[in-house]
């Protein structure tokens, strides 16, 4: 695993050492306000770094791709058509690169037979693993709403602000979806297992929470 900028040769290193099976591409920038701030981070990182790893793939025949979309490639119509593939609007950079990269591996997908692409939209992964060996403990300031509860209950965090009071929920504040961080790794096998079945179709377990809802439910446990 690279675990910073994307260098095309450093990665064709590990393409030409290894034969590999299946590529589960997590690697990108995710913040919605940086990417507003500074979209062709954005679009260099997470566009061109997965242009660069599909000419990879295609060179040296790695056939399976799974990618770490979001559901911030859907946007916010007022109109709410039913078909999920209608609502494809995503309303920032970070939304729009993911959203490229969804059509670009859809585009080669269709013209390489062999190579097969899994695009898993996640929203709002949260939890840890039960060992507590893995989890989410971001270095840079967190801007994911679990992160930031946690920085709450240590107290390295003093207060936080919740944005948006007249959705029309029971109090107003909006409703998120998650998901627990295994069921995302679940996924990811699942769709291992599809490409070796060439089944199509299958859903992820989420969770709805009104947001002020949710974090008094974690802080009164505290
Ligand atoms: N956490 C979420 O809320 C969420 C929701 C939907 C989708 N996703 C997607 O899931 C993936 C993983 O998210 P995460 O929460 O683990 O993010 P993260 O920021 O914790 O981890 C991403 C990792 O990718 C690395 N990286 C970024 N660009 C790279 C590059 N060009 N080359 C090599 N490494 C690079 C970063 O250094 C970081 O270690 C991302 O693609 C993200 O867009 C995350």
């Amino acid at each position: 695993m690279l675990r910073r900028h994307f260098n095309r040769d450093e990665c064709e290193e590990i393409f030409k050492k290894h034969q590999i099976y299946a590529i589960i591409h997590f690697a990108g920038k995710k913040s919605v306000e940086e990417s507003i701030n500074e979209p062709l981070k954005y679009y260099e990182n997470n566009f061109i770094g997965t242009f660069n790893l599909i000419q990879l793939c295609l060179k040296y025949n790695v056939k399976n791709f799974i990618f770490s979309s979001s559901c911030t490639v859907y946007g916010n119509r007022d109109d709410r058509p039913t078909e999920t593939e209608k609502m494809l609007f995503p309303i920032n950079p970070y939304g729009r690169s993911k959203l490229f990269i969804e059509h670009m591996l859809r585009d080669t997908a269709k013209v390489n037979i062999d190579f097969k692409v899994a695009l898993l939209r996640y929203c709002n992964p949260v939890s840890a693993h039960p060992s507590g060996l893995i989890g989410e403990d971001p270095f840079k300031k967190p801007t994911n709403l679990f992160p930031v509860i946690q920085n709450l209950i240590r107290g390295t965090l003093k207060e936080m602000t919740i944005f948006g009071n007249d959705y029309p929920t029971r109090d107003g504040t909006c409703i998120r979806d998650y998901i627990h961080a295994t069921d995302i790794a679940q996924g990811h096998i699942i769709a291992l297992k599809i490409f070796e079945k060439k089944m199509r179709n299958y859903s992820m377990r989420i969770v709805l929470f009104i947001i002020w809802e949710l974090i008094k439910a974690i802080l009164l446990k505290k």
